[in-house]
């Protein structure tokens, strides 16, 4: 493999942990020379702080750390961030450290004093392996350019995906619903060598089964009433390309055999014909639903589930990576403002917390949606928090003061109980464990009236509300 000798296009990111400041500042030194953006960690605590933060293209670590020692670290990094590269600087270099370490998939280890030459051909060789730097306008990130986050979560998961996209491994991708993962399904397309092929993205869970296997294979004219010429199939629309089936999971069992054997044989038979035709397609499959539940129920083949499943990429929910709300929030306003002809700045501060604070059960599809009905109905450039509230259906959920809560948790008790003793005040504040006048008093403090808690008392008031009397 040809290895660069510094960093390739955009500047990398490297973490260097290492409990002696000089060690960091002599390493960043050279390492910020060599091209490369550095940042430091004194120990394995504080660099996985940071790598939630922000996620570098390598990790340089010492292996003796206080606390955490470097190896720790590196398993921590794998369970967090498995495509992350580590290399490992120990002073001893003590064979039976190396070789644990190199077995635990550490990328490799360098003993100190390190070969300077040596330390930046190791870095290098990691670093050729891995994704290239995010890098807002540089061509190598087109492939993702359409895919806004900043979050560590996200980072690690389209590294992943970039190295899934140079092979032709089958890729699941597992999410919940608008996650994001047709947009992933594209980028890996983007970024694999099919790129100027075709990339065709089919529903299986919306197209009835019998139309689906003609859509996916093809048919002959005259293989069924309507049939009236000749079809090609999607998997030879896409031949050379990517072929996204969606919903995987809806697939009926009848075509599931059918789709695993023309994954086997790398060749389809439209229907009403005896001759195949060998297609060449990077399968992604994608699925909101628990595939190992609909196995379990034998609802999924298992065989065609390993077939798939060569690496599974799961989008993580927009409740989990908060840190990109305001960010999706305002680029979907950039487009939406366009796409409207509004004239809109941003969201007043309240509204963007309450965008963050909000729960999400329909992720970035369901935020688009939240945006895009602000923009059709703000009034002001600047969007109020109402306006947020109303299109996230959330009824006032402003944060109450404690006085106010306690306020508010006091007259519903209170209403609670006239409703129950029809407005009985003796009874009420019998239940409360109150004597009554300090009961009447509670009640006087809330402004409730007993008597519009009697039965006969609610047609008294009907006609004209409530009287107060
Ligand atoms: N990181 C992102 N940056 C910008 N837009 C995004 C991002 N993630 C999702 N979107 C947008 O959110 C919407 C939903 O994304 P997508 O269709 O890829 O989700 P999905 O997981 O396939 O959803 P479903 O399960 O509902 O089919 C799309 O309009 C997409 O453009
Ligand atoms: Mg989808």
């Amino acid at each position: 493999m040809k290895v660069p000798a510094g960093p390739v296009s955009a500047p990398q990111r490297l973490l260097v942990v290492d409990d002696d400041a000089d060690m960091l500042r002599l390493l960043s030194m050279r390492l910020n020379s060599a091209g490369y953006r550095v940042s430091t960690a004194g120990s394995a605590e504080t660099a996985l702080a940071q790598l939630e933060i922000e996620r570098p293209q390598l990790v340089l670590s010492d292996v003796r750390l206080p606390g955490q020692d470097g190896l720790a670290l590196f398993d921590e990094i794998r369970r967090r961030h498995p495509s992350l590269p580590v290399i490992l600087l120990t002073a001893h270099g003590t064979i039976p450290d190396a070789v644990e370490a190199t077995a635990r998939g550490v990328f490799t280890y360098l003993t100190k004093p390190y070969d300077g030459k040596e330390l930046l051909e190791k870095i290098a060789q990691a670093l050729a392996l891995g994704a290239p730097a995010p890098h807002a306008d540089h061509p190598d990130e087109a492939w993702r350019a359409d895919i806004v986050s900043r979050s560590s979560r996200m980072a690690d998961l389209l590294a992943e995906a970039w190295m899934v996209a140079k092979t032709d491994a089958s890729v699941l991708l597992r999410g919940d619903s608008g996650t994001g993962k047709e947009m992933l399904a594209r980028a890996i397309h983007r970024a694999s060598t099919r790129a100027g092929r075709p990339f065709i993205a089919v529903n299986c869970g919306a197209i009835p089964e019998a139309l689906l296997e003609s859509e996916l294979f093809g048919h002959m004219k005259g293989a069924f009433t309507d049939a009236v010429a000749n079809h090609k199939g999607l998997f030879q629309a896409a031949d050379g390309g990517t072929l996204l089936l969606d919903e995987i999971g809806d697939m009926p069992p009848a075509l599931q055999v059918k789709l695993l054997r023309v994954l086997q044989e790398r060749a389809v038979r439209p229907v009403g014909s005896s001759q195949s035709h060998a297609v060449d397609v990077r399968i992604i499959s994608a699925t909101h639903r628990d595939l190992d539940t609909a196995m379990a129920a034998g609802q999924f083949r298992e065989d065609l589930y390993y077939r798939l499943n060569v690496v599974t990429l799961t989008l993580p929910n927009l409740a989990e990576r908060r840190e990109d709300i305001p960010l999706l929030a305002n680029h979907f306003l950039g487009l939406l403002a366009a796409k409207y002809a509004r004239r809109l700045s941003g969201f007043a501060p309240e509204a963007l917390k309450a965008l963050v604070t909000a729960a999400w059960p329909g992720n970035v599809r369901q935020l688009y949606n939240v945006v895009e009905q602000v923009c059709a109905l703000a009034t002001t450039p600047l969007i109020p928090l109402a306006l947020v509230q109303r299109a996230l259906r959330v009824p006032s959920v402003q944060v109450l003061t404690y006085a106010e809560a306690k306020q508010r948790f006091e007259r519903d008790y209170l209403v609670g109980l006239l409703k129950l003793t029809d407005g009985n005040v003796a009874d009420a504040a019998r239940l409360a464990d109150r004597n009554r006048t300090e009961f009447y008093r509670l009640l006087q403090k809330h402004e409730l009236t007993p008597r519009h808690f009697q039965a006969d008392a609610a047609a008294e008031l009907s006609p004209d509300g409530d009287s107060g009397k």
